[in-house]
């Protein structure tokens, strides 16, 4: 429970050592909206990672509030944000642009201010416009470096592995699918065809798997019936993608190789992460002609909510 741990007087919860396994430092992490559905559960698992030392957890809700927010920020290496509303039936990411714009260009100027070096992993909705927020905030502040800001696009990645390994009878463990674009609709682009290990599927099973992955959040808010969207799969995700984070944090500098694989400044796609944080993008492979025009629509819509962000945050 966030707020108990601050009414106990400790406004951090710390480990005995500051020593992560294996003798490397241990890595300070913060998680704003800590106290939502997805917040919770990724409190108690990055409570749980030997790569933490620090964990500072705040949210709106009871006895915290922006008066925290500094305290909160001050020293991160790792900010994780969950904060927002999520979608009810009938609604699309972007349907809730309106109240999570303005709270994800609050908490980043918060970033901007107090651990501007920190990486940090956008989760809330819709990242196709909150990253672009995001990065328009840290330029206006001086302070924004593209290999450290990332919108969290794992959930699609955990979705479609699982999907994969369902028709093929495998562990979805031993599933890698990738996925890239962005997350909403059809800006979640899975590449079918480069499955590992390498598999073919008829083409009635590829539409059928690329609008489940397309569409897994909206199945989930559509079965939760009012009551929110996907919380423990994305606290699931979410501290695989951090848990990445912090190891490439650990790992050693490298000469970046950082190219855009498409035109658009934003565009989810492997990474390997580094001391920087993003240090090598993968180039997309090769894409067939399926993919070829699921990659063109998706540019399209993903194009349009990059511009829609980038004009809020100047407004
Ligand atoms: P939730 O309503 O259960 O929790 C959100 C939390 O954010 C609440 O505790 C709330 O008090 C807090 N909050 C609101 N404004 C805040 C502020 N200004 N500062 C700090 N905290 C604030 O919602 P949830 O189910 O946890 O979902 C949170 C967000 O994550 C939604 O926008 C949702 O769409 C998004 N989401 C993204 C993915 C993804 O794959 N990227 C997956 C699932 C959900
Ligand atoms: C998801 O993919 O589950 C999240 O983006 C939440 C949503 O609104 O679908």
């Amino acid at each position: 429970n966030p707020n108990k741990s601050q009414m106990e007087g400790s406004p951090s919860l710390e480990r005995s050592t500051c020593r992560a396994k294996g003798g490397s430092p241990g890595f300070k992490v913060a998680i704003l909206g800590a106290a939502g559905g997805i917040g919770q559960p990724l409190s108690m698992l990055m409570k749980m990672n030997p790569l933490v030392s620090v964990l500072h957890l705040y949210d709106v809700r009871g006895f915290l509030g922006p008066q925290q927010l500094e305290n909160a920020l001050t020293g991160m290496d790792l900010v994780i944000i969950p904060a927002g509303v999520p979608r009810k039936p009938g609604m699309t990411r972007d349907d809730l642009f309106n109240i999570n714009a303005g709270i994800v260009k609050t908490l980043c100027e918060g970033i901007a201010k107090c651990c501007p070096k920190a990486i940090v992993n956008v989760i809330s909705n819709p990242v196709n416009s909150t990253v672009p927020i995001a990065a328009e905030v840290f330029k206006k502040a001086g302070t924004y470096d593209p290999r450290r800001l990332l919108g969290v696009t794992m959930l699609d990645v955990v979705r479609a592995n699982t999907f994969v390994a369902e028709i093929l009878g495998h562990d979805p463990r031993e599933v890698d699918v990738p996925v890239v674009g962005g997350h909403a609709g059809v800006t979640i682009l899975p590449l079918l065809s480069q499955i590992k290990p390498p598999c073919s599927f008829t083409s009635e099973e590829i539409a059928h798997l690329t609008s489940r992955i397309q569409n897994g959040g909206t199945e989930v808010v559509e079965a939760k019936a009012g009551a929110g969207s996907a919380t423990l799969s994305m606290a699931y995700a979410a501290v695989k993608f951090a848990d990445a984070c912090l190891r490439g944090l650990r790992g050693d500098a490298d000469d970046h190789i950082f190219l855009q694989v498409t035109e658009l400044p934003f565009f989810a796609s492997k990474v390997r992460l580094g001391r920087n944080g993003v240090e090598e993008i993968y180039p997309l492979g090769p894409v067939n002609e399926f993919e070829r025009a699921g990659l063109e629509k998706a540019k399209k819509e993903l194009a349009a909510s990059i511009e829609k962000g980038i004009s809020f945050a100047n407004k």
